[in-house]
């Protein structure tokens, strides 16, 4: 038995697997963020670690003896978060999550402190990423930051109350924005231009090695007397492509939950740094991957759903799912910043076209297609790094908008794949790292891909209405980036 555990923004997720990878169980926790500030986004690490324990304990419930035969766990997370402990391992201050945007100047210092930073991060820095966000604590914290003496990812916390041990994977520590992702090393250079040391990272493991054993007391506490071992496992985008089989050159995928991302499997590491593609290491061996990453996409919806005082599924059911053409509305995700293509933490969204005939229906719709477009600007970034995408596959909850997903097939004018139905996101792929770290099975044989369900393929009429709102929405930006609110 194996077990994958998520820990994603709004929950953490468990997917208990035998070693045919069929799912025995499955259990969730859910998670709060805290916003003390705008642009802050801060989450207690104690509260993934309860959240863990929830999990494995309802895991525990309805499978006792499966659990009990557990020999590996793999972990996947949420990425770039800082989590920052004293030299007794206790925790400094809620850990600065992903998409927290405070650190937008120290960004600007860290390209002038180190002229080679682009080339060996992969991508220009980016206010999500953890470094950035030690230079912030150094300057508005400098107690916490003297206090630091180990820095670790959502994920690899989790890993330390679970084994004791400070270590991550490589595809994780790529979001650091410390390690150099040609090499899968720490980065003296970038270390040094934020004032940090080697001593303060964590090992470096790939994602399919075993990086310690589950302690005696988590072993007795979870009802695991095997002791698994735990597998380096990765973020939570490398884990999801573990889980849906993108692992090969040139398969791709696009994740639909809080943020958006487009995600490709490549044999060698291929920035473009001046388009924001984050080119990072795999979760497994000797492959890298590239991704655009768009900061609100299912997160769009829900502040609309918000807005309107109605939940998100009715206001794309109220749609239907028959694809003619655009909104006549326009809107521009960037709600907390964004990534790929612009790179601007202080960013901010924007709907517009609104007429009194705007209704409910063309907002909802236009947040859909401003979704659409951002992959679109996603995957024109990646095309100029060199990258062919032919076909994606779609994971996360926003997949179930069939509409969503006429719109995106539309916009990026290729098939998307829908797995069917199983759980294939990051915690599966987390589950199957487990399984190779307790048996040395190698990824080619264990990262197969899911069957597909059904593929969606662009909407022939419609599409030039798509490629004429496209060409609109990237003038947006350019005209309105001047302009801080
Ligand atoms: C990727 C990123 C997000 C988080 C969300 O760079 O920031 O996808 O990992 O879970």
């Amino acid at each position: 038995m194996y077990l994958g555990l998520d820990f994603g923004t709004s929950s953490v997720k468990g997917v208990l697997i035998d070693g045919k990878q069929k799912i025995i169980a499955t259990a969730s926790a859910g998670l709060k963020v805290s916003r003390p500030h705008s642009g802050w986004s801060e989450q207690n690490p104690g509260d993934w670690w309860k959240a863990a324990n929830t999990v494995v304990k309802s895991l525990g419930k309805v499978k006792p003896k499966a659990v009990a035969a557990v020999e590996g766990i793999g972990l996947s997370g949420q990425q770039h978060g800082a989590t920052l402990l004293d030299r007794s391992g206790k925790v400094l201050r809620p850990c600065i999550l992903w998409n927290d945007a405070r650190s937008f100047e120290e960004c600007k210092e860290i390209m002038a402190r180190e002229p080679s930073a682009l080339e060996i991060a992969g991508n220009i820095p980016l206010a999500g990423y953890t470094a950035p966000k030690l230079m912030w604590v150094k300057k508005h914290e400098p107690r916490i930051f003297d206090a630091v003496a180990t820095v670790l990812l959502p994920k690899d916390y989790i890993r330390y109350r679970m084994t004791g041990e400070f270590a991550s994977d490589m595809s994780d520590s790529s979001g650091t924005y410390w390690l150099d992702v040609a090499k899968r090393q720490w980065s003296d250079e970038l270390l040094r231009a934020t004032d940090m040391r080697r001593d303060q990272m964590p090992a470096l493991f790939e994602g399919t090695d075993a990086t310690g054993r589950l302690t005696a007391a988590v072993g007795k506490e979870w009802g695991m007397p095997k002791l698994p071992v735990v597998a380096g496992g990765g973020g939570d985008n490398a884990a999801s492509a573990c889980g849906i089989g993108a692992v090969h050159d040139g398969v791709a995928f696009v994740s639909l939950g809080t943020s958006g991302v487009l995600f490709v499997s490549n044999d060698k590491y291929s920035p473009n740094a001046a388009k924001a593609v984050h080119a990072f290491c795999h979760a497994v061996p000797g492959t890298w991957h590239q991704m655009g990453v768009i900061l609100s996409a299912t997160a769009s919806l829900e502040w609309l759903a918000g807005v309107l005082k109605t939940p998100a599924p009715q206001l794309t059911k109220a749609l239907g799912s028959k694809l003619v053409g655009p909104s006549s509305a326009l809107f521009l995700p960037y709600l907390s910043g964004e990534r790929t293509p612009v790179g601007d933490a202080q960013a901010r969204g924007l709907m517009m076209g609104l007429g009194h005939e705007t209704d409910r229906k063309a907002m909802s719709h236009a947040v859909l297609d401003g979704v659409a477009f951002a992959f679109r600007d996603s995957l024109e970034a990646l095309k100029a790094a060199g990258t062919d995408v032919k076909r994606v596959m779609a994971v996360g909850g926003g997949t179930k908008s069939e509409l969503w997903l006429k719109i995106i097939a539309t916009a990026l004018g290729v098939p998307v794949d829908l797995p069917a139905a199983g759980d294939v996101g990051g915690a599966f792929g987390a589950a199957r790292m487990g399984l190779m770290a307790a048996t040395g099975a190698s990824y080619k044989s264990v990262c197969a891909a899911p069957k597909i369900a059904k593929t969606i393929l662009p909407e022939k009429n419609a599409k030039a209405a798509y490629e004429a709102a496209y060409g609109r929405y990237t003038q947006i930006y350019p005209a309105i980036k001047e302009i801080r609110l």
